[in-house]
Formats: structure tokens, sequence, C-alpha cells
């Protein structure tokens, strides 16, 4: 039986939406693209043979004919882009981080509850191989208690990153590094882990000074709901290029860690009776020209976005699970807010 396929638009036609478009090609058809840089969204909709607009509202009302909106413009415009398409009556997938107010993830949710559409959030490094065979592990329970946690996100990004974007670096449209680069990690971690009690931080900007808004640089220990520790130390310092994004588990019946630029390769693993072998090699990360982001996963996320909409899957990364990671950087930044005071 032939598959169906779906209709997609996509809203935000920058570096990320730009990527979208081969994987909503190779699922569906692209129906119209949206991006108040009319030139940007002409380029990708000529392209793709979509129709183009330069406002949200005039494509959700002329394009009926949309099954999912694909959401790809800055973090702070995230829930009122997805709000208009689930009021519009649209499934949507939303970029990660899924916004930047915890309030406004909940009200995602009531409405894409309300309108009885799907929402989908991108967190596609859970597809990462060896993050996938870390969460089976621990879901057979090979690892026993887990006692405590280490997140390593060592990564570069420097004065033209910041720059060249009228939005990145800002508090109100990025929201501070922890959502920009490394919501994924801090999504693993509530993936992998579960969910944070406590977090007590600090952070400071060192090296961006009238480039950015927030910290460049933080350190973060944590206590989980089920009593393992954890810690988070996180830099966008590293010098001149990314170094490492890992984690490592230390817990009752094992010791495992993921680790690589982007949490790709597993670097260690000393199991009581079990070893993980024969890993698919992953994606290769997305690569921005000027910068190196994470694994390139986008293939895995459309797929899960056609398997629920199709044939009645589970989506990967639900409302809930963006609203948790959004909460958990949310008392992140409460603790740096009471203990720096300056950041
Ligand atoms: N999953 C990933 O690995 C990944 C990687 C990169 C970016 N992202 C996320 O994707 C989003 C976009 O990031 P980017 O790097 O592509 O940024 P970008 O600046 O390259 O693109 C954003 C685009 O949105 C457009 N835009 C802004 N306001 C708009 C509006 N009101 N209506 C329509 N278009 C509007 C801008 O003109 C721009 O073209 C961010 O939320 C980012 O965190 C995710």
């Amino acid at each position: 039986m032939e598959k169906k396929k779906l209709n997609f638009a996509i809203i935000g036609c920058g570096r990320i939406g730009q990527r979208h478009t081969k994987h909503i090609n190779n699922n569906g058809k692209l129906l119209a693209v949206c991006d108040i840089d009319y030139g940007k969204a002409k380029l990708l909709g000529e392209k793709y043979g979509a129709k183009t607009y330069k406002d949200i509202d005039e494509l959700l009302k002329k394009e009926t004919d949309i099954d999912v909106v694909s959401v790809c413009t800055p973090n702070g415009l995230h829930a009122e882009h997805t709000i208009k398409a689930l009021r519009a009556g649209f499934h949507v997938l939303c970029e990660k981080p899924m916004c930047i107010n915890v309030a406004d993830c909940g009200q995602m949710i009531q409405e894409a509850e309300k309108a009885n559409r799907r929402l989908f959030i991108v967190k596609q490094n859970r597809f990462n191989p060896p993050v996938a065979a870390v969460k089976k592990l621990i879901d057979e329970n090979r690892l026993g208690q887990i006692y405590s946690v280490q997140l390593n996100c060592f990564w570069n990004r420097n004065s033209e990153y910041f720059l060249s974007s009228d939005w990145k670096g800002t508090k109100m449209l990025d929201g501070g590094t922890l959502y920009t680069q490394f919501s994924h990690f801090i999504d693993l971690l509530f993936y992998l882990i579960g969910d944070i009690k406590k977090a007590y931080a600090f952070a400071d900007n060192f090296n961006h000074h009238g480039e950015i808004e927030f910290e460049d640089a933080g350190v973060v220990a944590l206590k989980f709901y089920s009593g393992t520790l954890g810690t988070i130390n996180f830099t966008i310092n590293s010098f001149a290029k990314n170094m490492e994004g890992s984690l490592t588990i230390f817990a009752e019946k094992g010791t495992v860690k993921i680790g690589g630029q982007y949490l790709n390769e597993l670097e260690y693993q000393s199991l009581d009776g079990f070893k993980i072998e024969g890993l698919p090699k992953g994606n290769p990360p997305n690569n921005y020209g000027q910068y190196v982001g994470s694994m390139s996963n986008h293939d895995k996320v459309y797929e899960n976005v056609m398997d629920v909409l199709t044939n009645g899957g589970v989506i990967a990364t639900n409302g809930f699970e963006g609203l948790k990671t959004v909460e958990i950087i949310d008392k992140i930044y409460t603790q740096i807010k009471n203990n720096n005071g300056d950041t």
C-alpha cells in the first residue's frame, strides 16, 4: 500500500528551516513557506515549488491543505507561532527549545488539546545511536540504581556567530546558552535520568561582552527526584572550536560515557555482564559553515511525524517533555540570577 503523504509549511526560512525542507520532501510536500525576510522565503519557495509568504497569519488563512506546520523561527517566537498554527487547525513540529518560558509551554500544550492536534518538539539527539543504546540499558534496568551523572557541554560560539544574527544573544528571542546551544543536552538528562528537583548554579559572561545579554559559561549542581546527583559544566568558550558534548553515568551496575563533540560516540563502558556492541554509525553533525551544531537527525524526526500521523505511532518528544526541558533550564537560570545577581 502506498504511504500517505502529508502537506507541510515552514515558518522561518533560516539555517534550520532550510534543513527541514530536504526531509519534508522525502516524506511529503512542502506547500508553503514564510519568513519576515521575504527574500529568504522566496529563495526557498522557488527551490521547492512552494507558495511564499511574509506574514504567518496570511499563510495560515490561505493554505487550508496543510497538515503540519514546522516552526523554525527564533526561540522567543515559538510559542506565538505554534499557538497560531494550532488554532488554525494544523499539527505542529516545533524546533527546540519548545519556547523560553514555562507558562508559554503550558499554553502550547493546552492549545494542542483544545484543537485536537498533535504537538511535536524537535530533540533529534535522542536518536544518536549511543544515546538510544544507553536509554535501552536504563529501560532494561541493566544499570541498577543511578548514583550520579556528569554533563559536559564544551562548545565554541564566537563573536561572528552572535554579531551576524539579529536574535542570537538577546534575552527576549534567544534566552540563554542553555536554551539555544545546550537544550538538547538538558533534554537528555530528563530523558535518561529523570526530572530534576533542585539546581544550584553559577554563571558569568567572560568573553562575549557587548555581544550577548547572558552568560557564556556556567556550572550547575543538580539533585534529581530519584536521588541521583548531577553536575553540568557548560561553556561556549572552548578555544577556537567545539571540543566535547558528553554525559557520564555512574551507576550500581556500570559506568558509561557518551561523548564525542555531539554525544555521538560511546566513549567508555564498564558494565556488569554486558557490553554495548555493533552501534550503527550515526549521521554527521549539522555544519553551518561558520559553526557546527548537533547531529543531523532531522530525517528521524520527520519519520516520527509521519509514523504518528499516518500509522498510529508514538511522538518521539511530546509537549510535556519539551516543557520539562524548559522548566529545568528555568530552575537553573533562577538560581543563577539569585546567586550572581548580575546575569
Ligand atoms: N534542532 C537543531 O539542531 C537546531 C539547529 C539550529 C537551530 N535550531 C533552532 O531553530 C530555530 C531557528 O534557528 P536558526 O539558526 O535557523 O535561525 P535563523 O536566524 O537562521 O533563522 C530564523 C528565521 O526566522 C525568521 N523569522 C523571524 N521572525 C519571524 C516571523 N515573525 N515570521 C516568520 N519568520 C520569522 C528570520 O527572518 C530567519 O530567517 C531556533 O529556535 C533554534 O534554536 C535548532
